[in-house]
C-alpha cells in the first residue's frame, strides 16, 4: 500500500448527481477533517437537494461548468485534490444525442486535467467498467485492469476517451492521477431514467416496468456507498498512475433484478412489459476487484443485494417529492423511443 495521502480540501465535480452526492455525504460523515467543494452545472441530472443536510462549514457549492477554464482557475488554488464525477452518464441519452457526452466527458475532463497540471492538484478520475465493452454470458472471464478497451456506446466511448486523457496527462505532464472503473451503482438519489429507479417508480405510479430485449443482459451491481469508500481508499492509499477496478461480486441478469423489485413491491413476476432493445446493448459486465481488495484492503459493506434493494425501494417510496415532478417527462421520452 502506498503511503497515506491526506487531502484537506477536495473538489468534487458532479457532486449534485447520484454518485457524486452520495460521495459528498460519505466524506462529510466519515472524514471529519476534510472540506468539500462541489462544482456542478445542475443539468437535468443534478439536484441541489441531493446535498441537503451537509453542514455549511463542511461544504461549498459552486454552480458552474467543468469546461469553464477561468472558473477552474479560481477554484483550483483552494483545493488539494479533485475527485471527478461530473459526466453525462446515461447510455440511452448518448444514443439519442451524443454531443453533450463529447463536450462534458471529453472536453470537460481535458479542462480539469489542464487545471490540475497548472495548479499541481491531485486528480482522481471516476470512470466506468463500460470502457471494456462487454463479455459473453457464457464467458467465465471478468474485467481486470489489463482488459483492452473496447467501448460500445457513445457514452462508454467518451468515458474511455477521458480515461486516455488522464493516462496521458499523468505520463507526459506528471499529473498525480488515479483512475477507478466501477460497475453499475444502485442506491438513493439515482435519477429515475436508470434501470432500477425507473422500475421502482413505475410500480409506485401504477405503470408496468419495462425490460429491454430478452432481459438476460447481466450487470454487476454495487451499492453506491461501497463505491464511495473505494474511491476514498484509492485517493488516499492508491498508487499514483494506477487504475483500480471497483466491484462487489454483484452479477445479476436484468430479469432477475426486475423479479426482485416486483417481489419486493408485492407485484406478480410477470407484471411488466418487454420493450424494444437498446441498439448495441452490451451483454454482460463483470468486475474482478482483486487488485483493489489485495492492495488496499477494501471490502464492500453492502453484500446482501436483497437488503440493499429493499432500502432503495423504501427510499423512493419515502422521497416521492424528489422524483415525482420529472416522472411524466422521463416516461414520455422513453415512450417516444419505443421503450
Ligand atoms: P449523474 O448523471 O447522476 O450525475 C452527473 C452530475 O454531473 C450531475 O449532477 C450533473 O449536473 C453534473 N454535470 C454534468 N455535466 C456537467 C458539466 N459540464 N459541468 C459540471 N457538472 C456537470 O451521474 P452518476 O450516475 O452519478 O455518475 C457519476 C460518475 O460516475 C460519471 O462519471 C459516471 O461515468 C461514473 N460511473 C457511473 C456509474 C453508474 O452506475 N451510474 C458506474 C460507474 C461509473
Ligand atoms: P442502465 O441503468 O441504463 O445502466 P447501463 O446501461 O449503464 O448498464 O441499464 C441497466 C440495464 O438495464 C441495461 O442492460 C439496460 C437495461 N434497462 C432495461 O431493461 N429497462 C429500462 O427501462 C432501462 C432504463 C434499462
Amino acid at each position: 500500500m502506498a503511503e497515506a495521502y491526506e487531502p484537506e480540501n477536495i473538489l468534487v465535480t458532479g457532486g449534485a448527481g447520484f454518485i457524486g452526492s452520495n460521495f459528498a455525504h460519505w466524506v462529510v460523515e466519515n472524514q471529519p477533517g476534510v472540506h468539500v467543494t462541489v462544482l456542478d452545472a445542475l443539468t437535468y441530472a443534478g439536484n441541489r437537494e441531493n446535498l441537503a443536510g451537509i453542514p455549511q462549514d463542511r461544504m461549498d457549492f459552486v454552480h458552474g461548468d467543468i469546461c469553464d477554464a477561468p472558473l477552474l482557475d479560481e477554484i483550483f488554488p483552494k483545493v488539494d485534490a479533485v475527485v471527478h464525477f461530473a459526466a453525462e452518464s446515461h447510455n440511452d441519452n448518448s444514443i439519442a444525442d451524443p454531443a453533450p457526452f463529447v463536450r462534458t466527458n471529453v472536453e470537460g475532463t481535458y479542462c480539469l486535467l489542464e487545471a490540475a497540471r497548472k495548479h499541481g492538484v491531485r486528480f482522481h478520475h471516476v470512470s466506468t467498467d463500460e470502457v471494456y465493452g462487454d463479455l459473453a454470458l457464457d464467458d467465465p472471464a471478468r474485467f481486470t485492469e489489463e482488459t483492452p478497451y473496447r467501448p460500445s456506446s457513445p457514452y462508454s466511448s467518451t468515458k474511455a476517451s477521458s480515461d486516455m486523457l488522464v493516462r496521458a496527462w499523468h505520463r507526459t505532464y506528471g499529473v498525480r492521477a488515479t483512475i477507478s472503473n466501477c460497475s453499475n451503482n444502485y442506491g438513493p438519489y439515482q435519477h429515475i431514467e436508470k434501470f432500477i429507479p425507473r422500475q421502482i417508480t413505475n410500480v409506485i405510479c401504477g405503470i408496468r416496468p419495462k425490460l429491454y430485449g430478452d432481459g438476460l443482459n447481466v450487470r454487476d451491481w454495487i451499492h453506491t456507498e461501497d463505491h464511495s469508500s473505494a474511491v476514498w481508499a484509492i485517493l488516499t492509499h492508491g498508487r499514483v498512475g494506477e487504475t483500480y477496478l471497483i466491484g462487489a461480486d454483484g452479477e445479476r441478469s436484468n430479469i432477475d433484478v426486475l423479479h426482485a423489485i416486483l417481489e419486493g413491491m408485492g407485484k406478480a413476476a410477470d407484471d411488466f412489459d418487454w420493450v424494444r432493445d437498446r441498439p448495441g446493448h452490451d451483454r454482460r459486465y463483470a468486475i474482478d476487484p482483486t487488485k483493489l481488495r489485495r492492495e488496499l484492503g477494501w471490502q464492500p459493506k453492502h453484500t446482501d443485494f436483497a437488503e440493499g434493494l429493499a432500502q432503495t425501494i423504501a427510499w423512493y417510496r419515502e422521497n416521492e417529492a424528489w422524483w415525482r415532478s420529472v416522472k411524466e417527462a422521463v416516461e414520455a421520452k422513453y415512450a417516444a423511443q419505443g421503450q
